[in-house]
């Protein structure tokens, strides 16, 4: 949440800080904002709305030195005022995270006689630095971090100093090595084209970035070697690949996604993590939004493997009422970003229990792979949209690779078939679109399914609505009777999903159900049966490839994903940016 960029270097500051914020508009979009640093002076701009409203004034930065900021607002609502930087006497601040002890830091520096002009916790942070500097900025920063509580990533500015300052406590802030100079971002994506090495900034580490170069010091202000390491990246992974959004192209990357982690699995050792599972008194997933519902598959895939106990928990819950673990418990945290505050908490508290630490994650530098004691990589690349889509495919793959204990090649064959198939969902976008269609024009869509097809209803309803903003709810079909029927009429969908042949006679019975009650339905299966008793009697019917009842989730899931996305084009919103919404949710 929010984006933090800084440059120092031969070029001028404003280009190079305007493009990094473009890149990482995903992670907020509230407001931006930039302050550049030229002939001891501080320029700034900031503006309530996306970073493209700043254009018009680039012009009135100077200098090659400068930090930006994208917002998503926690305090204080999106406005100019409230937008980062925040400006007192010769500093100009940018902040990531939380500081949950500003009310108290402002009423103490308020009756020294600070002025304050915004509503945000982070505007602190520029009157502590005023507070304490007295001619040297590290030394400032450092003391002012010494009163903050909560978590925080700051880049700031000097009047008096010709670079820039960065430090963290929880949330990330990634240092850049380039051909014309030094960077610091929030978020590796914002890096690549740009940097040639980076460096993953430690908590409580201080830098300093100069035209010149780095130095990192630590907490005692004592100088440290951090390594810098080489910034890999693939060129299709910056860029919409000539998508009209990045929604499209991720969900359009499932098939290579399921590929590449298959791949990684094998290749990186995860196969031990397999009997340390067989060995497991329990097993419990926790994670957040689309991670969570990944999590529900896991156990359904986990359950049939292993003997012990699977569970999935919301780790906003799990982490005030965690299950009970002991030492042979496993605990898996599930984490596209694997900065989720709340999934770092919850996985933190049942590591301390005494569970090993399982992360699942896209993230391979990120805060959980830190404290994890074993890390399966999903490999989904970089997932811009703000809506999770290849990751929740690449988290599935890993749990099926994770639930074949005994034939790990055999699993590895059958995910390389379905990658194909997933091909084949997506070049179906015509079928997406007629049922979209028909989302966009019904005051409500519920997605039901028997077995596994109710975690993927769940997860597609999830996806409709953050993106298209159409009320939905996802739910066992065999629940409709007890309450939700009373909802249906002709202005409501239901998208029933029917992809397990032991299921699908007791599925038929949900479609009558509505149909009786004039509600429209479309039905997505992977059974020809299904299709041809019920295509010509519902108002839409999708037929995806033929899968084993176990497999088919990556199919309907892909056709869910694409149904959300052409919904939310066809009602006119921005799939990418949802309102309201961001990009890893650091923040509790
Ligand atoms: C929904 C979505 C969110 C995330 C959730 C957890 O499309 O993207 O629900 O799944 O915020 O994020 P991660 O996986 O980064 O922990």
């Amino acid at each position: 949440m929010c984006g933090i960029v800084g440059y120092a270097g031969g070029k001028s500051a404003a280009g190079e800080l305007f493009e990094g914020l473009k890149k990482l508009e995903y992670r907020g979009y509230d407001s931006a904002g930039i302050s550049t640093l030229g002939g001891g002076s501080i320029f700034t701009i900031k503006k309530s709305g996306r970073v493209e409203g700043l254009a018009p004034r680039m012009g009135e930065l100077e200098g090659c030195v400068g930090i930006g900021h994208t917002r998503w607002a926690t305090h204080g609502e999106a406005n100019d005022v409230n937008a980062h930087p925040h400006i007192y006497g010769s500093f100009s601040i940018v902040h990531n995270g939380i500081i949950e002890n500003y009310a108290e830091l402002k009423a103490e520096l308020s009756a020294e006689g600070h002025v304050f002009f915004s509503h945000t916790d982070s505007e602190v942070i520029a009157h502590l630095l005023d507070y304490y500097y007295k001619g040297n900025f590290a030394e400032a920063l450092s003391l002012a971090c010494s009163r903050l509580k909560g978590c925080w990533a700051i880049a700031a500015l000097c009047k008096q100093f010709q670079g820039f300052t960065v430090t963290r406590h929880g949330s990330p802030a990634i240092l850049g090595e380039g051909e014309d100079g030094f960077f610091v971002a929030s978020d590796m994506y914002a890096l690549m084209g740009r940097a040639r090495s980076y460096c993953i900034l430690a908590d409580g580490d201080i830098a300093l970035v100069t035209p010149r170069g780095i130095s990192i010091y630590d907490g005692q202000l004592q100088p440290v070697a951090r390594n810098f390491s080489p910034l890999e990246w693939e060129e299709e992974e910056v860029g919409t690949g000539g998508c009209p959004h990045y929604m499209l192209k991720e969900i359009r990357q499932n098939a290579r996604t399921v590929r590449a982690t298959c791949r990684a699995f094998a290749s990186s050792g995860c196969g031990g993590q397999c009997s340390r599972l067989k060995e497991a008194d329990k097993i419990v997933l926790v994670g957040c939004g689309t991670a969570y519902n990944a999590a529900l598959a896991a156990v359904r895939l986990l359950g049939g493997a292993y003997e012990c106990p699977v569970s999935a928990h919301i780790a906003s819950e799990a982490r005030y009422d965690p299950p009970r673990v002991t030492q042979k418990s496993v605990c898996i945290a599930v984490s596209q970003s694997g900065e989720t505050a709340d999934t770092i908490m919850a996985a933190k508290i049942l590591k301390d229990g005494g569970a090993y630490l399982i992360a699942v994650t896209n993230v391979g530098y990120s805060a959980i792979t830190r404290f994890a004691d074993k890390v399966v990589p999903v490999c989904a690349g970089a997932e811009v949209c703000v809506a999770a889509t290849k990751s929740y495919i690449g988290q599935l793959a890993c749990f099926h690779m994770l639930a074949a204990p005994c034939a790990p090649r055999v699993r590895c064959g059958a995910l390389m078939k379905i990658a194909d198939d997933i091909e084949r969902v997506v070049s179906d976008g015509v079928y997406a679109a007629n049922i979209a269609s028909l989302c966009v024009k019904s005051r409500a869509v519920f997605f039901l399914g028997r077995g596994a097809d109710v975690d993927v209803a769940v997860e597609g309803s999830l996806k409709l609505k953050e993106v298209s903003y159409i009320f939905s709810d996802g739910y066992p079909a065999g629940e409709l009777k007890h309450g939700t029927l009373a909802l249906i009429d002709e202005s409501v969908l239901s998208v029933v999903l029917i992809c397990d042949e032991s299921l699908c006679e007791k599925s038929k019975t949900a479609v009558e159900q509505i149909l009786s009650r004039k509600g429209k339905v479309a039905v997505i299966t992977t059974l020809p049966h299904i299709y041809a008793e019920l295509s010509a009697r519902v108002s839409a019917a999708w037929l995806l490839p033929c899968a084993p009842s176990h497999l088919a989730h990556f199919l309907s899931a892909t056709a869910l994903q694409l149904i959300a996305y052409h919904a939310a084009v066809m009602a006119g919103r921005d799939p990418d940016k949802p309102r309201n919404l961001a990009k890893s949710v650091t923040v509790e």
